[in-house]
């Protein structure tokens, strides 16, 4: 069975005070039953890693460039991310492809670039509300799984995590239910299986949109949920530990 993760995506929040004091309180915490992987801003990465210093917590980026260097103004490439302590990066966040326009072909590159660098990286899937109610859930997901990983599954990589997370359960407060996340988790694994064989069901599959200290518990218990990719509940210490403590 997949070892736990739990990821927590700060997205835009902290100043490097206030992400000096998260990381501090977090660290101080024993976590015997489950991966956490702290993200914050990159411009908070360099401080969180000398806060969780010692500690069993692994650092994050939410995003990365392709290249690994150059003239690429604003943007930081996977080998600066494992230089200031990155074991992982999130890729193709719901809010990269929306807000920033992110692509499949981009997500595909950024991928390749991340795991070349020797990061792990968390790839989110997952569909918008319209996509849902057209019926086209699964293939949205399917197409976003088999673009992001098929170049790395071809090649014999499988240290990668994935996220299903429905864009239309994102900071809404109206998470998935177990079934229906796990409906989705179940398809993926599928969906890898056949394409990959069994080897692909080492991978642990995240659940993200709207987790918190009350929904935690029930959807760990469904078979395929490895997890969370955890937003705002991740930004209060006492709700991100409730969440780790369900595990
Ligand atoms: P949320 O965000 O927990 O605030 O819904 C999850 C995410 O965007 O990863």
């Amino acid at each position: 069975m997949n070892r736990k993760h739990i990821v927590a995506n700060w997205k835009m929040n902290t100043t490097i005070s206030e992400a000096r004091e998260l990381a501090q309180n977090l660290a101080s915490h024993e976590f015997p039953n489950a991966q956490i992987v702290l993200c914050p801003p990159a411009v908070n990465l360099a401080i969180v890693a000398e806060c969780i210093e010692g500690s069993k917590i692994q650092l994050g980026a939410q995003n990365c460039y392709y290249e690994s260097k150059g003239a690429f103004t604003g943007e930081i490439s996977p080998e600066m991310l494992v230089a200031v302590g990155c074991t992982y990066v999130i890729l193709g966040h719901s809010e990269r492809r929306h807000i920033f326009n992110e692509t499949n072909e981009m997500i595909q590159k950024k991928v390749i670039a991340a795991v070349s660098a020797g990061l792990i990286p968390i790839i989110c899937i997952g569909e918008t509300l319209d996509e849902r109610k057209a019926g086209k859930t699964l293939s949205v997901v399917e197409t976003q799984l088999r673009d992001a990983t098929r170049l790395l599954f071809d090649k014999g990589i499988f240290n990668i995590i994935i996220a299903y997370e429905p864009v239309w359960a994102i900071g809404t407060g109206l998470s998935a239910t177990p079934e229906q996340a796990e409906e989705i988790h179940t398809f993926i694994r599928n969906t890898s299986t056949k394409d990959f064989g069994v080897i692909t069901q080492q991978i642990p599959l995240l659940y993200g949109g709207s987790v918190n200290e009350s929904n935690a518990q029930s959807l760990l218990q469904k078979p395929n949920i490895d997890g969370f990719l955890v937003g705002g509940a991740s930004l209060k210490p006492e709700s991100f530990l409730a969440i780790c403590g369900a595990v």
